[in-house]
């Protein structure tokens, strides 16, 4: 095993598992101790949170998976729906051989479209997934058999370290995606910082490719994240037995509630897990009691609808010019092509 140390101190484990497919993590205990210390401190906050990035263990990708599968989870669809219809319009913005770099790599399906895309422009294609979760090491193995000469350099962190980690790779553009509205779980100011770092990174012969979830009809919405076989329930719960599980902590399932709302005011899905009664939840590897009161809310996600406005404004804000603005035939979702200016 080879390791690869970054300015910002995070050693990398380096494993190969054949000369086109290779992915870079960082050691399991730091992993863990990240995991351990975030958590314990946003469960002592007021009000109680658990981050949304955690909801991706083995488990929650494949809940996450089925999610996407549902009728009333339109945000999958309808992206799907934009990218197989620009395959002809985005290659003419195109002019040279590009690199695909997928923040958040997500289901193989989109990652398809858009490699199926490059490999019409060009022979070869090199693959830059970054991920949070270990599901990479699968996904990328499923396309490494499917794109039998695609070279991929998988990063499994947040999205800031896996761009930092390829960073001036070499001199080649890159089509940067960051989709399925990812960009929804930042708030506001986040957000505009996140862009911001994307934009400090990217070369000007750089794309980016950023999916937008619309505001639209609150029953919608609602449906979206209340659907009627309960799967997102169970994705929001099972954050908590992953608490379980990798800190050794007891929350009782049975003793909460999935509750997801539409704030229209702040334009966003929240979702919560309810204490359905006053509780005492244990983490004795950290000497910690939690008191939760009955009706209590610990915040698990944001998932924030836009305008086009504002989007327009936050790119600009970031400096990133708009090339092309597609949507989905219902006006649900948009897909934003743009280019650091
Ligand atoms: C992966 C953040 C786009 O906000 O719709 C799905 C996550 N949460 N159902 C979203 C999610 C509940 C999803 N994103």
């Amino acid at each position: 095993m080879n390791s690869k140390t970054l300015q910002n101190q995070i050693t990398y484990q380096k494993t190969m598992i054949n000369a086109n497919l290779k992915y870079f993590k960082p050691s399991t205990a730091k992993k863990q101790k990240t995991f351990l210390d975030e958590i314990t401190l946003s469960l002592n906050n007021k009000p109680k949170s658990i981050s949304p990035k955690f909801f991706y263990d083995e488990t929650g990708s494949k809940l996450f998976d089925e999610i996407c599968s549902l009728p009333e989870y339109y945000l999958y669809d309808s992206e799907i729906e934009i990218l197989s219809n620009i395959k002809t319009d985005i290659k003419s913005y195109i002019d040279s051989e590009i690199h695909l770099v997928e923040l958040g790599s997500g289901s193989s399906i989109k990652t398809r479209i858009l490699l199926d895309t490059l490999y019409s422009l060009q022979t070869s294609v090199e693959y830059f997934p970054i991920d949070i979760s270990d599901i990479l090491t699968h996904s990328t193995q499923e396309l490494s058999s499917i794109y039998k000469d695609l070279k991929i350099t998988g990063i499994i962190d947040t999205y800031e370290n896996g761009l930092n980690f390829i960073e001036h790779y070499d001199d080649k553009p890159n089509l940067v995606s960051f989709l399925g509205s990812s960009f929804g779980n930042f708030n506001p100011n986040e957000g505009i910082d996140f862009l911001r770092t994307i934009s400090a990174m990217m070369k000007e012969s750089d794309l980016f490719l950023i999916g937008f979830d619309l505001k639209k009809d609150e029953s919608v919405l609602h449906n979206a994240y209340n659907d009627s076989k309960g799967v997102t329930a169970k994705f929001n719960l099972n954050v908590l037995k992953r608490i379980n599980t990798e800190l050794n902590a007891d929350f009782d399932l049975s003793k909460f509630a999935h509750h997801a709302v539409y704030n229209e005011l702040q334009g966003r899905i929240e979702m919560y897990l309810k204490s359905l009664c006053t509780q005492t939840v244990k983490i004795p590897d950290v000497n910690m009691s939690i008191n939760v009161l009955k009706d209590e809310l610990i915040h698990t996600e944001n998932s924030y609808k836009f305008s086009i406005s504002q989007i327009e404004s936050k790119l600009e804000k970031a400096s990133i010019g708009i090339n092309k603005i597609w949507y989905d035939s219902r006006n649900y979702f948009a897909l934003v092509l743009g280019q650091k200016i």
